[in-house]
């Protein structure tokens, strides 16, 4: 990553294979090895991409990022949602600030453009007692493909950096502009200014304002999304006017 211009993120530990069942898995092991906050995994393809709850991440060969970052903060557990937060607001960044795109995100992490998915992050967090030992960060975003090329059972329609810019670019560019995203966001939550990140991301947010029906483990909520609290949970009224604090959960949006 020639020109990478972080402090730290992919300066002291990156790893680039051609292939890898997963970066998150890999970058897992890493970590429990030991490996420090700021070490990057990165592949041309996976054989076994993570989605949440389980599913598969599409990842052919060279057509898009598929990357990785171990987070060591010291935090509660309570603010794990905040990384997840910046982590979406970093990609939106910068596939706004750098490439003049318009995404918007659907809390908690998928980011869409025109109402298709573009990228998808996965947090997968090691703890120790109730404090964090690690995070690792997963970001996948497509880049080359174009929308016949995209398995058609997705259940959101997907895009890619290409299809919506028109133009080829390179993917060592945008993965260095996104460590820098990622990490300048970062600090800022470690510095005690997550309020800035915050107010991006509530800018950013597709959900806000929306009717939406969440899946989460307790079983179906329908509301209106009204606010982002300072951890990153979601904030739903209902009908009866009770507001409910929604940590995570799947999101489906009932009006336009
Ligand atoms: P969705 O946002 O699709 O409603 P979700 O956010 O609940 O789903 P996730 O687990 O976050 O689900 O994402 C995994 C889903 O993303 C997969 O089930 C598939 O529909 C879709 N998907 C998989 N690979 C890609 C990709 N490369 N680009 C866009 N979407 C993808
Ligand atoms: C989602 O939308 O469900 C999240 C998708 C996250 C995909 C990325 S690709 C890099 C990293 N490695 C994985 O196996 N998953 C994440």
């Amino acid at each position: 990553l020639e020109g990478l211009s972080t402090q730290q993120f992919g300066q002291n530990h990156y790893f680039y294979y051609q292939e890898l069942d997963s970066t998150n898995n890999r970058a897992r092991e890493l970590a429990a090895e030991g490996y420090p906050e700021g070490t990057v995994v990165a592949a041309e393809m996976q054989t076994a991409g993570r989605g949440r709850r389980g599913r598969d991440w599409y990842s052919p060969n060279q057509e898009g990022i598929y990357v990785s970052v171990i987070l060591r903060p010291l935090l509660p557990l309570k603010e794990i949602s905040r990384v997840s937060l910046l982590t979406a607001v970093a990609v939106a960044e910068t596939l706004a600030t750098d490439l003049n795109l318009h995404p918007l995100i659907k809390w908690p992490n998928d980011i869409l453009i025109n109402n298709r998915k573009i990228a998808g992050i996965l947090s997968e967090v090691v703890t120790d007692m109730d404090s964090i030992e690690y995070i690792v960060v997963g970001i996948g975003l497509n880049i080359n493909n174009f929308p016949p090329d995209f398995p058609h059972d997705f259940r959101t329609p997907a895009t890619s950096v290409q299809a919506e810019c028109q133009r080829p670019l390179p993917r060592v560019q945008i993965l260095q502009n996104l460590l820098f995203n990622l990490e300048n966001h970062y600090q800022k939550l470690l510095q005690g200014r997550f309020g800035d990140t915050l107010e991006k991301a509530k800018n950013l947010s597709m959900v806000i304002g929306r009717e939406v029906k969440i899946d989460t483990l307790n079983g179906f909520l329908t509301g209106q999304a009204v606010d982002i609290d300072d951890h990153g949970f979601l904030l739903v009224r209902d009908q009866s006017g009770t507001i409910h604090t929604v940590m995570s959960g799947e999101i489906s949006l009932l009006s336009s």
